[in-house]
Parts: structure tokens; C-alpha cells; sequence
């Protein structure tokens, strides 16, 4: 018989009543999908539906699409999740009611972000409209044009490690771009060369991989228990590594005052954003002058520019030299458009870049295989009802970009990597609405079109004397965890090409 310690019978009925309220705590908001009449998968207390897609999130979604049909309800920890797989309803939510109903992201924790929680990710409202149309004229192609020759000398500076030391080993092909992206980053948003390519164990190369490795298990005590953030904050546990955090954010600021007292003329991110500095006091009693950014938004934003472009960017280099790898017949292809375009050594033009229509198509099918940013979210202001549900106010909803990417009804033989497809004369009817990879709407990706010409020129350089292939470290297919980040790096083997 199990013995039972000697408690008073008023302690005991403080335990259950203690253990009947925790309880209560953990399951209370799991009627909240019930009450708005959408099914979705059963949630556990606390977790919620967190742990069910542990074998896979692709695989978890496209179940809970085919089970419950395009909008269904599922809960990161007690928090409920509204995702919704159907293009009209996204162009609803994204595009046409983004700016009266569905402006702001989730905002998590934000006190756990540093110097982050005043970037352009993050903010609301009109204060995310101010500091988007003062960054926007960054990504002009007038702007573009600007730095694409330090985008090319870059790309130079990693196509020759190759030769020096990469051929015919087994390469992590996301390590290998990832220093040539923050090379451009740094110099097109600071005009600095960091030089990381020739330096990887420099302190700047050291710190920014602390930076990035992002620890799991901080986001999934937050997600269980939202109500630790204060605690979090109290112990001053951060989201990213403090350190790395201060170490880069004292460096911004040193460029900025640089720039402020160098009179000559720099065409950079921060310049432009020093031209448009405004007070804290411009900003009266809330309300929100069109233009200009304070100091510290400045520092977010440059914060922001710097790590959001440079992982995004490398992440999706590397699934599209993966993507080539298992394609040989279109990486054959694309390096004939490249031969044909640019012959050997000659320079890169940004127009004939820029149109070199068989590598869009390439990039734009890797991406939309392997998205990097498989989940949109948006959270909803105010009560608003979407073909017949009734969005109540502060529900987030989600947009499952990978589901979307490979749903039958909106693409042929989905699970092929097929690039024509993108070609304007392939019959295939694309359904705007159901391909993301940059998100959609006014709050999409703000840096698209400086990280396609940045993505574009690697690949040229690259190809016009290399290529690549499969080797036998290369996982097919990959595996993803809960966060649909890589379980392991991406590995590929270089050659030189025969001419
Ligand atoms: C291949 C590389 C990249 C990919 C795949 C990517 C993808 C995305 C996605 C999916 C979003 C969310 C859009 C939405 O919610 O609708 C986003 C937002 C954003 N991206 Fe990118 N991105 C990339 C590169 C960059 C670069 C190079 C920069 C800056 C230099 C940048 C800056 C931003 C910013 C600031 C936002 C927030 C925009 C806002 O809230 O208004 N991204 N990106």
C-alpha cells in the first residue's frame, strides 16, 4: 500500500485545490477554437499542439490540412494560433485588410530582445508605417546600383577561397556564403569591410556566430509559461547572447558617430538613416511624425539590416546550391544561361543580372521547396469577420508557407523541382497568394530585392568557373526541427568546371 505523508487535511485540500488551479491554468484557453467553430488538433496542457509537430513540421501541418481543411486552430503553449492555408482568405489577412485589421506581427517577449525590440520587425502600427517608409528608399535600384560593385568584389573575394582550399571536400555550404553575405551587409549598411571571408577567426567572425546560435529551450519556457518574461528580464536572460548583443550594438554606434563626423559622402543604410535622425521630443504624446527615425531606431534598424539580411540570405543560398546539387540538369542549364550572358571573367552588369530570366526561375522554385521563413504571422487588431469566421481581436493568425508551397490545387507535380514553371511562357497559372517566400502585402520582406541581386551575384560568379554536387555528408531529404531549422548543415561537394 502506498503511504501518504502526514499532511493536515487542510494542507491536502490547499495541494489539490493548488494542483486543480495549475491545471485549470494549463488547459483554460483550450476552448478558445471550440468557441469560434474551427477544428483543429487536440492541445495538451501547457504545450499545447508545440509537441506535435516534433516529427516534423511539414509533416504536422499538411496532416492538420488534410484533417481539418484550410483554416484550423492550434496552440503554441497555451497561446492559439488561427493558420489559414487558403490564398483568398491570405490576400484578406495580408494584403487588404493589413493596414485597418492586421498591421503587427506577435510580439513576444519583447523586453527578452535588447537593442531588437525597436526594429522594424517588431513595431506597430504607426510607428512600424513611420520607420518602414523612412527605411524603404534603402532598397531603391537606384540604391542598389550603388553598391552592387562592392557586392561583385565580395563575390570575387569568396569564389577564389575555393580554388585556395574547398575543391573536392565535403563543405558546409551555409558556413561557406555566410561570410561572403556579411561582408556585404556590413559594408552596404556601414560601408565597413569586415572581411570575415579571409578572417573567420576574427573577433567580429567569433561574435557573430555566438549571436546566431539561438538556445531552444528559452522560447519554449516562454511559450508554456508566457507569464516568465518578467522573470526573464529580472535575472537579465536575454533571447540572444548578451554578450555578442552589446559587442555589436557598441560597434554600430561607433560607425555612427564616424559617419556623423566624416564629411565625405557616403551611399550606405546608416547614411541615409542619419539623414533622416529626428528627437525623441518630435514624437508628441504619441503621436507619430510621417518620417525620421530616433537614435536608438536607427541603431535597431541597423541592428536588424545586419542579421536578418546576412542569416536569411545565407540559409537561402545554401538550399539553392542544394537544390543545384540534386538538379544536375538544371544546374547544366542555368550555367548555360550564365556562359551565354557573361562569358568567362567578363564583368557583371546589374541589368543583365537582373534578367537573367532561367536563374530567377531556379531561385524562385528552391524557395519555394525549401522557404526559408516557413511561417508568416500576423495579429489581429480588432474583431473582424473573414469569410464567415469571426476573428476575434488579438488573435494571431498564421500563414503555413510551406503547406502553401506544395498544395496540388495550386501547383503541378508540387514535389518536383521544376524552375520553368516560374518561366512566363510555361502555362502555369502562379497564384500570387499562395507563393511567400518574402511574405506578402504592405509588411512583406523590406530588403527583397537588395537580397535577390546580392543572392544572384554568387551564384553567377560562382558557376561561371565552379559547380557543385552531392557528396556522401549530404542528407536527401533534409530534416528539420520544431523550428524548421536544419538538424544538420547542409554539406556539398565544389568542382571546377570543364571548359
Ligand atoms: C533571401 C533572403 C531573405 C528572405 C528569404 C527574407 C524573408 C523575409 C520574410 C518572409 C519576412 C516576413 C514578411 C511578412 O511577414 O510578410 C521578412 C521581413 C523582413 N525582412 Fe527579409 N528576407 C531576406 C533578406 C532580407 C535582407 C537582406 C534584409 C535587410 C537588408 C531584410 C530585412 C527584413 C525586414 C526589416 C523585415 C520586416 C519588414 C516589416 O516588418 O515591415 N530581409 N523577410
Amino acid at each position: 500500500m502506498i503511504s501518504l505523508p502526514l499532511f493536515s487535511t487542510t494542507t491536502w485540500t490547499l495541494i489539490v485545490l493548488a494542483l486543480t488551479l495549475l491545471l485549470l491554468c494549463g488547459i483554460w484557453p483550450y476552448n478558445f477554437f471550440k468557441k469560434m467553430g474551427v477544428p483543429g488538433p487536440r492541445p495538451w496542457p501547457f504545450v499545447g499542439t508545440m509537441l506535435h509537430s516534433y516529427a516534423g513540421p511539414l509533416l504536422f501541418e499538411r496532416k492538420c490540412k488534410e484533417k481539418y481543411g484550410d483554416v484550423w486552430g492550434q496552440f503554441d503553449g497555451r497561446a492559439p494560433l488561427l493558420m489559414i492555408a487558403d490564398p483568398d482568405l491570405l490576400k484578406a489577412v495580408l494584403v487588404k485588410e493589413c493596414y485597418s485589421t492586421f498591421t503587427n506581427r506577435r510580439v513576444f517577449a519583447k523586453e527578452l530582445f535588447g537593442p531588437l525590440k525597436d526594429g522594424m520587425t517588431m513595431v506597430e502600427d504607426d510607428k512600424w508605417k513611420r520607420i518602414r517608409s523612412t527605411v524603404s528608399p534603402s532598397f531603391t535600384s537606384g540604391r542598389l546600383r550603388q553598391i552592387f560593385p562592392i557586392v561583385e568584389r565580395y563575390a570575387d573575394r569568396l569564389v577564389k577561397t575555393i580554388d585556395e582550399k574547398l575543391l573536392g571536400q565535403s563543405v558546409d555550404v551555409k558556413k561557406f556564403v555566410a561570410s561572403y553575405s556579411m561582408d556585404v551587409m556590413a559594408s552596404a549598411a556601414f560601408s565597413v569591410d569586415t572581411d570575415t571571408t579571409n578572417n573567420p577567426e576574427s573577433t567580429l567572425s567569433i561574435q557573430l556566430k555566438n549571436l546566431l546560435k539561438f538556445k531552444i529551450w528559452p522560447f519554449f519556457v516562454l511559450f508554456v509559461l508566457p507569464f516568465t518574461v518578467p522573470l526573464f528580464s529580472l535575472i537579465g536572460l536575454s533571447l540572444m547572447n548578451k554578450h555578442s548583443v552589446d559587442f555589436f550594438y557598441k560597434l554600430i554606434k561607433r560607425f555612427k558617430h564616424e559617419h556623423k563626423d566624416d564629411k565625405s559622402v557616403h551611399s550606405d543604410f546608416l547614411q541615409l538613416m542619419i539623414e533622416s535622425e529626428i528627437q525623441e521630443s518630435d514624437i508628441k504624446d504619441g503621436v507619430e511624425p510621417s518620417k525620421g527615425l530616433t537614435d536608438p531606431e536607427i541603431l535597431s534598424q541597423a541592428f536588424i539590416f545586419l542579421f536578418g539580411g546576412y542569416d536569411t540570405t545565407s540559409t537561402t543560398l545554401a538550399y539553392i546550391l542544394y537544390s543545384m546539387a540534386l538538379n544536375p540538369d538544371v544546374l547544366r542549364t542555368l550555367q548555360h544561361e550564365i556562359d551565354v550572358n557573361f562569358p568567362k571573367d567578363s564583368p557583371v552588369s546589374y541589368e543583365a543580372l537582373m534578367n537573367m530570366e532561367y536563374l530567377d526561375n531556379v531561385m524562385s522554385e528552391s524557395m519555394r521547396l525549401l522557404p526559408t521563413a516557413p511561417r508568416l504571422e500576423r495579429v489581429c487588431k480588432k474583431n473582424i469577420r473573414l469569410n464567415g469566421i469571426d476573428i476575434p481581436k488579438g488573435t494571431v493568425v498564421g500563414a503555413p508557407v510551406n503547406c502553401l508551397h506544395r498544395d496540388p490545387r495550386y501547383w503541378s507535380s508540387p514535389e518536383v523541382f521544376k524552375p520553368e514553371r516560374f518561366s512566363k511562357d510555361s502555362g502555369e497559372d502562379i497564384n500570387p497568394y499562395a507563393y511567400m517566400p518574402f511574405g506578402l502585402g504592405p509588411r512583406n520582406c523590406v530588403g527583397m530585392r537588395f537580397a535577390l541581386m546580392v543572392m544572384k551575384m554568387i551564384l553567377v560568379r560562382f558557376l561561371q568557373d565552379h559547380s557543385v554536387e552531392t557528396c556522401k555528408d549530404t542528407l536527401v531529404p533534409l530534416e528539420f526541427n520544431m523550428f524548421f531549422i536544419p538538424k544538420n548543415p547542409v554539406k556539398l561537394k565544389f568542382s571546377r568546371r570543364e571548359m
